[in-house]
């Protein structure tokens, strides 16, 4: 039997619900999603439920941080599939405000993170880290809740989400959670879902590349070479633009010429109309 997830529309209810929580002594976690959930965000789901006593997740499309030309009008939605997902998972709540309650007339603030948004996947998608920094700001503060739990998938937007948090005293843990990869590799996305059968065998050339060029700069090989490399059999698997491959710093995101502890292999590439990232620790 599946049990029908309690759904909140609003920051005020939001707010009372989590208060309730903790006047009962209980630990809550936040998981920001954007729906369209699959394996992946119920592995934050479960993460939550051992950082924390109860977990409630949101789902928020947020239109701000899709650039002109991207996905807003074809992300997939299906809330009521995703609710049974998050209950099925232990989840205990859904916070699904409309952008009007997001985004009400005269909103006018937005963070801004400076340095970490502009590397990366910044160079091609401008601001883009900037909406994030804001709506994970508004979903942090209206939740007031002990954790937040993001994917490590988006490697970026965890360090700037942790830099934001840290900076703006917000009272909740940053918490990341590993990569969840189908069987033959391919780290799950929402946006896998635009993939062709063809390009979905094609993509694997990420998740392949990550794992050959981190053996050959562990095995000694000159990081530039191994870059190149990379590059190249990204580039053969048929992959339209390849918007990078880079060894950086996991915490600054600074480049590195040589592996160095936490240092963590990036890429971003668009396969058909697809734009795919991933990374791993080196
Ligand atoms: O990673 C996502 O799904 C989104 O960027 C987030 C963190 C929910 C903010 O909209």
């Amino acid at each position: 039997m599946t049990h029908r997830l309690p759904t909140v529309r609003t920051p005020a209810e939001l707010r009372a619900a989590v208060r309730g929580w903790h006047a009962a002594g209980q630990r809550v976690a936040l998981v920001p999603t954007m729906g369209a959930l699959h394996a992946g965000h119920l592995a934050l789901v479960t993460r939550g439920l051992e950082l924390a006593d109860v977990v409630v997740a949101s789902i928020f499309v947020n239109p701000k941080q899709f650039g002109p030309g991207e996905d807003l009008e074809r992300y997939p939605r299906d809330e009521a599939g995703d609710a049974v997902k998050l209950a099925g998972a232990g989840c205990s709540l859904l916070y699904a405000p409309d952008v009007a309650v997001m985004y009400p007339p005269g909103f006018a603030s937005f963070v801004r993170v400076a340095g970490l948004p502009d590397l990366l996947c910044g160079r091609v998608r401008p601001g883009h880290f900037d909406s994030v920094a804001t709506v994970v700001a508004k979903l942090l503060s209206a939740a007031q809740a002990d954790h937040a739990v993001f994917g490590e998938k988006d490697w970026q937007q965890l360090a700037i989400i942790r830099r934001m948090a840290a900076d703006l005293d917000i009272g909740t843990q940053i918490d990341g959670c590993g990569i969840v990869r189908d069987g033959d590799g391919l780290a799950l996305s929402s946006r896998n879902a635009y993939l062709s059968a063809d390009e979905r065998v094609r993509a694997l050339a990420l998740p392949r590349t990550l794992d050959a060029v981190r053996t050959s700069i562990l095995a000694g090989m000159p990081v530039a070479a191994a870059l190149a490399a990379g590059e190249r059999s990204i580039k053969a698997a048929g992959f339209a633009r390849l918007d990078y491959l880079e060894l950086v710093d996991g915490e600054t995101l600074y480049s590195l010429g040589a592996a160095a502890p936490g240092a963590r292999l990036m890429v971003a590439g668009i396969i058909g109309t697809t734009r795919l990232i991933d990374n791993i620790a080196v």
